[in-house]
């Protein structure tokens, strides 16, 4: 018998398996094998929300949840938020190294170079209500860029898949700040590539009459770091859901639209935006007590807290905290920190959050910081997408490259109806009545 293998004993026939063990885990179709009779179709793991199913295997992001640990392609976040620039980032997780300095400087480069939006998509942003969500301009603004570029659904060719992973990451920040610009029906800012990737955001949102727009440095440094920070994160709602997208071979506009989708949902990228509305619903200090036992009732949730991955301190909400004094070092102290900071002290140390191993996250405090820098609440999500968008990319591409890789396609557990046949519909009863 192999030694790296488990066995398993089926006790409704009394036959033994022997399952292979690879890298710590088994393989779900070796579960297959196990009948009771011939015809069956075999044994599945049954695993809703997927919360001990690997989907891939992926050598971009690693995170060891219960010691609060996250690399990008090995390295610590905390070294490369500290040491580098959001595009050398991108290219770590694109390409798997960091780039010699002529490497980098050819990537930025090519990047800037993309950074324009076709004048016809300029139009289409033009369709929505002043009052659009940005989230869904974003959404289908990406998914409309599948029709200016019709060639990247030849996802096969490393050429133009490179071309379209370019594109997405110039366009981002362009089409975010477009969004911005069209609720307040302000003249669209054209990029300015002499800029770093974040102070020509900034710029776009921001510029006004002035003929060059400055952005503080120090806020442009802590955008670019809070970009590392929301890069990657190995596979959670967004990134399974562009993986999924992407196995279909659908074009990567139309993928990354759909991941964006994920992402808006307030239990993921949307919880930034949600962290605020319940900081500005508690109010102040002293209702946060009554605000924690509606917590515990099961009444709220406290948003911003809470992992399915982490079991301890986001590495990421840690470097998030310290960033934040930087930019009130700027812009003057901001009231909604204190808030936050007593909330997380009262929920660390009470027993509902400790028994749970609930902890604040990303969202916690990015928030705070991004409306501390100027932007509108509403626009959170869309500061979580640009960055991710990388992250959806390098993903996307590792599993286009696996061979082990197929459409996606989930089985189920039936329980609805056995066979029944079609009941004429003055025979049918109140019961078989469908409730829509
Ligand atoms: N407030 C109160 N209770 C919570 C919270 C919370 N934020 N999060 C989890 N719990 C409780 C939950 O009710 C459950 O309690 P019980 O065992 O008594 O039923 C227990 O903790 C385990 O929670 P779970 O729902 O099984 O955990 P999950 O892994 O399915 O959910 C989560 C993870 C992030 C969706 C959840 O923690 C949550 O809803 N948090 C608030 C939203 C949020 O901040 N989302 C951002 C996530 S980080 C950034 C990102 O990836 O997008």
């Amino acid at each position: 018998m192999d030694s790296n293998s488990i066995t398993i004993t089926d006790h409704r026939t009394g036959k033994q398996y022997d399952i292979p063990v690879e890298d710590d885990n088994i393989r779900a179709k070796a579960l297959k094998q196990i009948k009771v009779h011939p015809e069956d179709f075999g044994m599945m793991t049954y695993d809703p929300a997927f919360l001990n199913t690997a989907s891939c295997r992926s050598a971009i992001t690693f995170i060891d949840g219960d010691k609060g640990i996250l690399r990008y392609r090995g390295y610590p976040i905390e070294e490369l938020a500290e040491k580098c620039t959001f595009l050398e980032v991108a290219h770590l997780l694109l390409n798997g190294e960091l780039p010699p300095q002529e490497d980098l400087s050819a990537w930025v480069t090519r990047v800037k170079r993309h950074t324009m939006l076709h004048e016809t998509t300029k139009k289409f942003l033009e369709g929505f209500r002043y009052n659009a969500h940005p989230m869904g301009m974003l959404i289908s603004t990406v998914a409309a860029l599948s029709t200016v570029y019709p060639d990247a659904k030849h996802v096969h060719d490393p050429v133009i898949r490179s071309r379209h992973i370019v594109r997405l990451i110039a366009k981002m920040p362009t089409i975010c700040a477009y969004c911005y610009r069209h609720q307040f029906g302000l003249p669209y800012v054209y990029p300015d590539n002499d800029l770093s990737y974040t102070a020509n955001f900034m710029n776009m949102m921001w510029k006004m009459v002035e003929p060059k727009y400055v952005a503080d440095p120090t806020l442009a440094r802590v955008l670019d770091i809070l970009f590392i920070l929301h890069a990657d994160h190995e596979q959670n709602c967004s990134t399974n859901t562009m993986r999924c997208i992407g196995s279909a071979l659908a074009d990567p506009y139309v993928s990354v639209a759909g991941a964006a989708a994920a992402l808006s949902g307030p239990l993921h990228g949307g919880a930034n935006e949600e962290v605020l509305k319940m900081l500005d619903e508690i109010g102040e200090k002293t209702a946060i007590p009554a605000y924690i036992e509606r917590v515990k009732k099961g009444e709220v949730k406290l948003m911003g807290f809470g992992h399915r991955v982490y079991k301890n301190y986001d590495p990421r909400a840690r470097i998030i905290k310290w960033a934040a004094d930087r930019v009130f070092e700027v812009t003057g102290h901001n009231n909604r920190i204190e808030m936050a900071l007593e909330l997380e002290r009262i929920a660390l140390s009470d027993d509902y959050f400790i028994e749970r191993k609930l902890y604040p996250n990303v969202d916690f405090y990015s928030g705070i910081i991004y409306q501390a820098m100027g932007f509108r609440p509403d626009i959170f999500t869309v500061l979580f997408a640009i960055p991710r968008v990388v992250g959806w990319l390098a993903q996307w591409q590792e599993m286009l490259l696996d061979p082990e890789q197929k459409i996606a396609r989930p089985r189920q557990v039936y329980t609805g109806e056995g066979e029944r046949h079609f009941v004429p519909i003055e025979e049918r009863s109140p019961a078989q009545t469908v409730k829509a």
